[in-house]
């Protein structure tokens, strides 16, 4: 999985948070996308339904359908609203979980949940609890909840694979889940360009519909279902806001989905899962060695390059198909993603800038172990490595630079609480090899394994290897990355970089 960690990915936050800040303290105030109790009874909601709620509530109401049309709460449930607003879904999913369910609001904007803390009040709701917080990053623990709902809320969240995978971990084997949202009829063109406040304001972030339901499909949510459409922008007050969604056929549409009661049943496992099973059961006893030579396969081989093209998709869908209106901003330079598999916990940090991309993902103590020790390696040497230093498999590109690049590893710097420090290299692990006996072969293995020192990459050129980091497990750091183009020096700065632990979860 990607998050779009740079500094746009903030902008959109802020640009989200201010507009729903509007929306919380002006509700009177006339949006260009259609708000409180006329907006409610126009997507769905039945008035006696709105009636015993707080007017204060559905004034600032602003989803995008009626999420309870898919009914998946039940009494007795607990039940997470994302993206609660101030309060019209949580009041309404609190009443059919009933006293003896409870219902938590998750909201980003702290406008809205002070509005929802006083609707909650007026209710006399005992049974909602709020949570401040980002729906990439649930406050919540594992398979804590039987129901979720949201409205009008996945289209402006930056990384929607990532709060997806959220939905599945807080969400019980067997949880249920109802979504209202924007999606789109066709993709977004090339022309399509990111702006921050536009992504707040409107369509903005949608997905085409069948990539939608196949995200969560593909996160492992099973029994996806379509419960209606609505044509909710052919409301909208702009008109420049009803031709643009007119043309990439811009809706709302309301769907459910479950988590699969065993976990197994979702699906085959991801490339990296099955990659940190192999290397658990091989690295666990360092006994199997035929486990641990196809956990060093899973783990070096193909499957890196199928999950990068996965990082590669999740990042157009979260990144490239927005739909803007109005002003076209250029897009920055750099952009940096940052994925989580949902099954393994393994992260991967991504920039792609100036024409060259780097991608680092993390290769746990167990998979360096089951690998190296498949190789020669001595258990007292494979520690040095596995647990005494961070190694990232790492992946650099001439993308599409003005011409060829030259680089050397040796120029490259961690950065860590303002300190430098230089990668560990080739040469500096083979000298403690060589100290300690280990076998030629092995450490021939050990040659090919880590990204080489020195390159010249003509455009196009790219390689993958492991790059490792004199850091304690865990560290969190920045990298900072040189090459040379035409005899001229370059460098960019992959940011928040963390070592793995043990265990990834
Ligand atoms: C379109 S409004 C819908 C509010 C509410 N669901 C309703 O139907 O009235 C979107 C809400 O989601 C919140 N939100 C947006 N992005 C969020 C995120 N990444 N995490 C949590 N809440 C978010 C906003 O603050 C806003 O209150």
């Amino acid at each position: 999985m990607v998050a779009i960690v740079s500094n746009k990915r903030e902008a959109i936050l802020k640009a989200v948070e201010d507009m729903y800040t509007e929306v919380a303290d002006r509700p009177a105030h006339p949006f260009h996308f259609p708000t409180g109790r006329r907006a409610a009874e126009l997507v769905g909601y039945p008035p006696a339904e709105l009636d015993a709620l707080p007017p204060a509530a559905v004034e600032s109401f602003a989803g995008v359908g009626y999420p309870f049309a898919a009914d998946v709460i039940r009494a007795g449930d607990t039940v997470l609203d994302i993206g609660s607003g101030s309060g019209t879904d949580a009041l309404l999913a609190a009443r059919r979980a009933g006293l003896k369910g409870k219902v938590y609001a998750l909201d980003l904007t702290a406008a809205m949940r002070t509005k929802l803390a006083r609707n909650i009040a007026a209710a006399g709701a005992a049974n909602i609890e709020i949570l401040a917080g980002n729906a990439e990053q649930i406050p919540l623990p594992d398979q804590s909840v039987d129901a979720v709902t949201s409205n009008g809320v996945l289209n402006l969240v930056p990384d929607k694979t990532r709060a997806i995978r959220e939905i599945l971990r807080v969400l019980k084997p067997g949880g249920r889940l109802q979504i209202s949202d924007i999606a789109l009829a066709k993709p977004i063109t090339g022309k399509a360009k990111r702006d921050p406040k536009l992504w707040a304001e409107c369509i903005v972030g949608a997905v085409e519909e069948d990539a939608y339901l196949d995200l969560f499909r593909e996160t492992g949510f099973k029994h996806v279902e379509h419960v209606s459409s609505f044509d909710y922008f052919a409301h909208a007050r702009g008109e420049d806001t009803r031709l643009m969604a007119g043309y990439f056929g811009a809706h709302a549409i309301t769907f459910r989905a479950r988590r699969p009661e065993a976990f197994e049943q979702a699906g085959a496992p991801s490339d990296d899962a099955a990659i940190v099973r192999l290397a658990r059961s091989a690295g666990g006893q360092f006994a199997g060695i035929g486990g641990a030579i196809a956990a060093s396969t899973a783990c070096f081989g193909a499957p890196v390059l199928v999950s990068a093209a996965s990082a590669v998709g999740a990042l157009m869908r979260n990144g490239m198909f927005c739909l803007f209106l109005g002003t076209v901003v250029a897009a920055p330079a750099a952009e940096q993603a940052h994925t989580t598999n949902p099954e393994s916990g393994i992260e991967t940090w991504e920039i792609a800038t100036q024409g060259v991309s780097l991608r680092l993902t993390q290769i746990l103590p167990d998979q360096v172990r089951g690998f190296y020790l498949a190789r020669g390696f001595g258990a007292e040497a494979v520690e040095l490595l596995a647990a005494g230093a961070c190694v990232f498999q790492t992946v650099f590109r001439n993308e599409s630079a003005p011409g060829a690049i030259e680089f050397n590893l040796a120029d490259w710097r961690i950065v860590t609480a303002g300190r430098e420090q230089p990668l560990k290299l080739e040469h500096d692990w083979q000298k403690e090899w060589a100290k300690r006996g280990i076998p030629a072969s092995a450490r021939m293995a050990f040659r090919y394994a880590l990204y080489p020192t020195e390159h010249h990459y003509d455009i196009g050129d790219w390689n993958m290897g492991m790059t490792t980091y004199a850091l304690p497990l865990g560290s969190r750091f920045d990298l900072r990355f040189v090459w040379r183009e035409g005899g001229k020096r370059r460098e960019a700065v992959l940011s928040g970089v963390r070592c793995a632990t043990e265990s990834p979860r």
